[in-house]
């Protein structure tokens, strides 16, 4: 596996491996490895013959108040976990490499980058389309891969590609969760034991919203009031936003029917959680 930190010698590798005409396969991280990346990066292995890994924390997404300084970083463990994984490349640039002095360009998908956590964090969606879109200029994936934990940015990232004709394809897949039902997040090691234990409480609230819909309730306004109801049982816990959207748009909705989203976002403690449950082609996926 190889480590590579300048774009100069990303572009050659690529540029040999597009020669042999391979099909690439690529995962954007910020690094702190888990088993949702890893199940992006088995998913590339199995459907791509080329696996990219990046692993930048970009500090274009992150608010002045944010967690860019505190963020985990671990870049021996990375490596072994994605060497053990098979992966062919890790691309691991500086901050200067990727912004250099006098970098003025920016990406920005208007409309859906300011609804749910663009709200919270504004500039957030902007930081990750310019990245994105760096990140896919360079590596020339066929196939990129997102959690579909940051639905909102699945959702934002296909809208760029689309907009901008850009010949990748992103194939979005499943939320990982730890045994007890938490979304695995980079972020859950801030949690205190205690805060964990607490965060329980939004997997939860997702369960008793499947519930609701299995026993034939549609109206968004009730399934989010029963939801808020539980939440709100948790002390340690804030909430951010609970919303019933539409996954094209990301519009709220009256009724849970056609392709829609329930997502939310809460503050346990002091570290920002989001997680969500999708209903599509009138199935549920968690
Ligand atoms: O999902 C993430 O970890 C980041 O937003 C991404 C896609 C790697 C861009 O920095």
């Amino acid at each position: 596996m190889m480590v590579i930190n300048t774009i100069n010698e990303l572009k050659e590798k690529i540029r040999f491996w597009k020669d042999q005409s391979k099909q690439i396969g690529f995962v954007a991280t910020m690094g702190y490895l888990h088993e949702g990346h890893l199940s992006l990066v088995r998913e590339s292995k199995r459907s791509s013959e080329i696996t990219v890994v990046s692993i930048f924390v970009n500090p274009k997404q992150f608010g002045p108040q944010e967690d860019y300084n505190f963020y985990p970083r671990d870049l021996n463990r990375d490596r072994n976990l994605l060497e053990k994984e098979g992966v062919d490349l890790v691309f691991h640039p500086s901050v200067e490499e990727m912004y250099p002095d006098h970098y003025r360009t920016y990406v920005e998908v208007e409309e859906l980058q300011d609804k749910l956590c663009g709200k919270s964090r504004p500039g957030h969606f902007r930081g990750v389309c310019t990245v994105v879109l760096k990140l896919l200029n360079l590596v020339q994936p066929d196939e990129a891969y997102f959690g579909w934990k940051d639905a909102q940015q699945v959702v934002i990232l296909q809208k760029m590609v689309k907009d901008l004709n850009i010949p990748t394809k992103v194939v979005p897949l499943p939320i990982v969760r730890d045994n007890d039902g938490l979304a695995l997040s980079s972020r859950n090691t801030y949690l205190k034991p205690q805060e964990r234990q607490a965060a329980l409480v939004l997997n939860k609230s997702l369960d008793l919203a499947a519930r609701l819909f299995s026993q034939g309730v549609k109206d968004a306004s009730l399934i989010k009031q029963k939801m808020v109801e539980l939440i709100s049982t948790e002390p340690l816990v804030r909430i951010d936003y609970v919303e019933i959207i539409d996954l094209q748009n990301l519009n709220n909705i009256d009724k849970l029917e056609g392709d829609a989203l329930i997502t939310l976002a809460a503050y346990v403690g002091r570290t920002r959680l989001i997680d969500n449950i999708r209903f599509i082609s009138g199935g549920i996926e968690k």
